[in-house]
């Protein structure tokens, strides 16, 4: 089975990249040919600085390693280092309807966020996306919930391509983590936990021990002092709760048994200082990380030559079957 996955590097990475899709890619690459892609084509569809974009697709890389990828069991690197996902993109496009890449939701409600931004590109993301997960015959792509339109629509293309042109694409599924596939915001539990959203509503996986703290301190939750799993009627501790039984392995159940005649303050404290704990380990490891440029750059390089000669393949294939070849 081959696996295919990416994150945009946009700076920190939150407790919902971590538990909606890296999380699910660590098992994955005991079990499957695993490739995992720093999408900086895609970070740069909305506002970002280009003197900081190499920084952070270093620190993206850094975060996969200290997460527990193992460069020896799968492939991972920078997207725009292979220029076959910006062609196989423009192809893509011209099979593609415009109606259906404006009712994506997410080119709705980015384009809705950046006025000042809104871009071919932002309308275009699905198309390189679905290039991405093309290219590499993919079987799965494990995201968090809301990546789940845009494989499906990768679904549909490579359907349509295969119908129109011959079988080159294989058809993809989506694999949602059984658990935290949306982590909300801490600040407003109704919307998913985001880097856009401002720092007070997430939790990076580099924060200090005192910010992580303040932060989950502050967690905007709901009226009343039960502390129940109910995501309707109580949004905020369920999400709190969520949080805690992920990092901690404890059941739901038991967690609202603990703090049953226990305040918010106390689930609160509670809760940070495990992820204080688990979240150690990720800066420790960042520390020592930080100090092998080359190593990283060569895990990089090696990983680009790997994916390339895959990406290459299908390429050869998709313009065969196009007539240009
Ligand atoms: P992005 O930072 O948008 O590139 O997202 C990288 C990965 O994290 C994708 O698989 C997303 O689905 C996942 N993700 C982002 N935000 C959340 C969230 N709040 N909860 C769960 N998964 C998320
Ligand atoms: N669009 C994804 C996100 O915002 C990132 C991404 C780009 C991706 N290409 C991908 C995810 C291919 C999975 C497969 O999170």
């Amino acid at each position: 089975m081959r696996v295919f996955s990416g994150i945009r590097p946009t700076g920190e990475l939150h407790i919902g990249n971590y538990l909606g899709a890296i999380r699910q890619w660590i098992e994955l690459q005991e079990k499957a040919e695993c490739v995992f892609c720093i999408v900086d084509l895609h970070a740069m569809t909305t506002p970002y600085k280009p003197g900081e974009l190499q920084k952070n697709i270093r620190d993206l890389a850094i975060v996969y390693l200290a997460a527990g990828l193992d460069p020896e069991k799968c492939i991972f690197f920078v997207q725009s280092e292979i220029k076959e996902h910006t062609e196989l993109a423009w192809l893509l496009g011209t099979i593609t309807p415009l109606g259906e890449l404006k009712r994506m939701t997410q080119f709705k409600e980015k384009s809705k966020k950046h006025l000042e931004y809104i871009n071919a590109g932002l309308l275009n993301y699905p198309l390189l996306m679905a290039a991405d997960i093309l290219l590499y015959q993919t079987d799965a792509v494990p995201v968090g919930k809301d990546q789940k339109q845009h494989v499906e629509l990768t679904k549909e293309i490579a359907r349509r391509f295969n119908n129109k042109f011959g079988k080159v694409f294989k058809e993809p599924k989506v694999l949602l983590p059984k658990v935290g596939e949306k982590i909300m915001s801490l600040q407003n539990p109704k919307k998913k936990m985001s880097k856009t959203d401002g720092p007070h509503g997430y939790i990076s996986l580099f924060d200090a021990p005192e910010e992580i703290k303040k932060k989950i301190m502050a967690t905007v939750t709901d009226p009343g002092r039960n502390i129940r799993y109910d995501p309707l009627k109580k949004p905020g501790i369920s999400n709190l709760l969520m949080i805690y039984h992920i990092f901690s392995g404890e059941p739901i159940k038991k967690l609202e048994n603990d703090f049953k005649n226990k305040g918010y303050a106390e689930l609160k404290k509670s809760l940070a200082k495990i992820l204080i704990d688990s979240l150690g380990l990720f800066r420790e490891k960042k520390k020592e990380l930080d100090q092998r440029e080359v190593y990283i750059k060569e895990v990089l390089d090696r990983g680009t030559k790997k994916a390339r000669s895959l990406a290459a393949l299908t390429m050869e294939n998709v313009r065969k079957k196009m007539g240009i070849f």
